[in-house]
């Protein structure tokens, strides 16, 4: 078993694209949430087994899609047994315009960690922010909370931007070294 577990929804490709980059650079499971917004059995078990989780989504209409809201609402029965405390957690989310509203989905993403009792990890990155910073730059979305990937409406799979998968990248192996700390 796996401890770290990117759990994740991508209805277009683009996050499983990214998930996909940061889990080959880790030992990351991926764990992908289907159409209908379910896992299976040994999904479920990955996750139980899991030191720490993940949580990644592209961003649709201000918020994580249904599909990972319907995941969540399905862990309320793990929440109640506090099965889930004292895990690490984290959260990327992918949208298509630079804000977008993706800092909602990410505080939702902490919010679902806290409610489990878990322990959040921030990005620890500083924002590349000057007139030099381009979009193959660490972290030039700025974020703070968790890793942030911004996906033009008419990008390929292939079109994500360097920078910000290189983002999610140092985010995933920092989260991998703090639970090998804590541990
Ligand atoms: C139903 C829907 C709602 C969306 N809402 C937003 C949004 O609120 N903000 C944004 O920037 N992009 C929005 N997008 C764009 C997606 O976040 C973007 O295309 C993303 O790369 C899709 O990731 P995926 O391929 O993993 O599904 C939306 C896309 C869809 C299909």
């Amino acid at each position: 078993m796996s401890k770290l577990v990117i759990v994740f929804f991508s209805g277009y490709g683009h996050t499983r694209k990214i998930a996909e980059a940061a889990a080959a650079d880790t030992d990351a499971l991926l764990v992908e949430i289907d159409a209908n917004g379910d896992l299976n059995d040994e999904q479920w078990q990955q996750l139980h087994a899991a030191r720490g989780i993940i949580f990644a989504a592209p961003t649709y209409m201000g918020n994580v899609p249904w599909q990972f809201k319907k995941f969540a609402d399905a862990t309320s029965a793990l929440w109640a047994k506090r099965a889930w405390q004292d895990k690490v957690f984290g959260g990327f989310t992918n949208s298509a315009s630079f804000n977008g509203d993706k800092q909602v989905t990410l505080i939702w993403m902490q919010t679902l960690a806290a409610q489990h009792g878990g322990i959040w990890v921030s990005l620890g990155l500083l924002p590349a922010n000057t007139k030099q910073a381009d979009r193959n730059d660490i972290n030039t979305l700025g974020g703070s909370i968790g890793a942030l990937i911004q996906t033009p409406a008419d990008a390929s799979v292939d079109e994500i931007p360097h920078g910000d998968i290189e983002t999610v990248k140092i985010y995933v192996a920092r989260i991998s070294e703090i639970i090998n700390k804590l541990d």
